[in-house]
């Protein structure tokens, strides 16, 4: 399967293979980032990201063709990220797909972004559903239980800002790089957490719903009682910002565990934390002890599966071929594609979800 990911600021091509079994393999995996282009208008610009989705994509696709060591013939079908995302980036990558798909007469699978992420430890650990989900990428924060492909139950999402998107607009307001959750948490391991107790967004509510616009807001009042900041400081704030998420995301993740055991009638036997926020290592670690303590198996995927990349694109569209669920010529592209399309609104002041 080549897989084509164009939904953001990453552009990628991938080569999975699935054998019999299920079981899958990465031929080859070929992420480039966009951020030197985005980076002086200190966020992604959706008009940057398609134009240079378009100029790269096709020499990306020769570079994984090429990695993978394999010719056009040997490749089955084709998947590319339909959604949700970037409208611009999207239709870059489907078309691209949708004419590879004609030209060789070969399936095309339109794969939706988040159940890629949701399915990679299928291809990095095996694991097959159900299993409790923590989904915390630049765009969503959501709790699913996934049932199986193409079936998930939502049970919690953010009200507001996603994780990602907090720790962004953290970095952007302390003045460190974007993407900033890597920033911030290089600079939190060097800070002090004790420093400044940030409020810790929705703990103990009833439903598992996240929260992340308030403690951004506190970040900021400290951040300008404390100006001119020094490096000290500014460790110090990201620190108290990042224990702050953990005990927050901790909570909505127990609270999960709880609604997730109701629904499947048992405990929780496998949790999974994925998407690009998965790549912080304090969070991998509040996490693998929250299954810890609720006697549940841990998985994350290896760092750089948890960031936007195609092997996740190749593999989720690999997984829906084997059920028959390949895509007419004519598919579109969903700016928004909710994972679980009949899940309630969530109530917040700043909903987006
Ligand atoms: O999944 P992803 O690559 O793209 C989306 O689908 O959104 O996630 C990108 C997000 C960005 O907000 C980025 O700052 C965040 O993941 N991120 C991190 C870390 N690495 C990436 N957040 C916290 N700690 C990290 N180490
Ligand atoms: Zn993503």
């Amino acid at each position: 399967m080549l897989g084509i990911e164009t939904s953001c600021d990453e552009t990628a091509a991938a080569v999975v293979a699935r054998d019999s079994a299920g079981r899958g393999r990465i031929l080859s995996s070929i992420v480039r980032s966009q951020w030197d282009s985005h980076r002086p208008f200190g966020g992604v610009v959706p008009e940057i990201a398609a134009r240079a989705h378009a100029e790269c994509l096709d020499e990306l696709i020769r570079d994984a063709m090429a990695e993978a060591g394999i010719g056009f013939e040997r490749i089955d079908a084709v998947s590319a990220a339909a959604g949700p995302g970037l409208i611009g980036g999207l239709i870059v990558g489907v078309v691209t797909a949708k004419t590879i798909a004609l030209v060789r007469g070969i399936p095309l699978v339109a794969v939706n972004h988040l159940e890629a992420h949701a399915l990679t430890v299928g291809l990095t650990d095996g694991l097959d559903p159900p299993y409790l989900l923590l989904l915390v990428s630049g765009g969503h924060t959501q709790l699913l239980l996934v049932h199986g492909v193409d079936h998930y139950t939502r049970l919690g999402t953010t009200i507001d800002d996603a994780l990602g998107e907090a720790f962004d607009k953290t970095a952007k307001l302390l003045g460190l790089p974007q993407p900033g959750g890597p920033s911030v948490e290089k600079a939190a391991k060097q800070g002090d957490a004790s420093r400044f107790v940030m409020p810790r967004p929705m703990l103990g509510r009833e439903e598992a719903h996240f929260s992340f616009a308030g403690l951004k807001t506190a970040v900021r009042q400290r951040a300008l009682q404390h100006a001119p900041l020094s490096d000290n400081d500014v460790n110090d704030l990201c620190a108290g910002f990042e224990a702050a998420v953990l005990a927050s995301v901790a909570d909505r993740c127990g609270r999960a565990f709880d609604l997730a055991a109701e629904m499947l009638g048992e405990p929780v036997a496998d949790f999974v934390v994925a998407g690009g926020v998965a790549a912080n290592q304090a969070l991998r670690q509040t996490l693998r002890d929250l299954a810890e303590s609720r006697g549940s198996r841990f998985h994350v995927p290896p760092v750089e599966l948890c960031g936007d990349n195609a092997a996740m694109i190749a593999w989720a569209g690999a997984e829906r071929l084997a059920r028959g669920l390949a895509s007419p010529l004519d598919a579109k592209v969903h700016p928004r594609w909710p994972l679980d399309a009949t899940a309630p609104r969530a109530i917040g002041a700043g909903v987006k979800a």
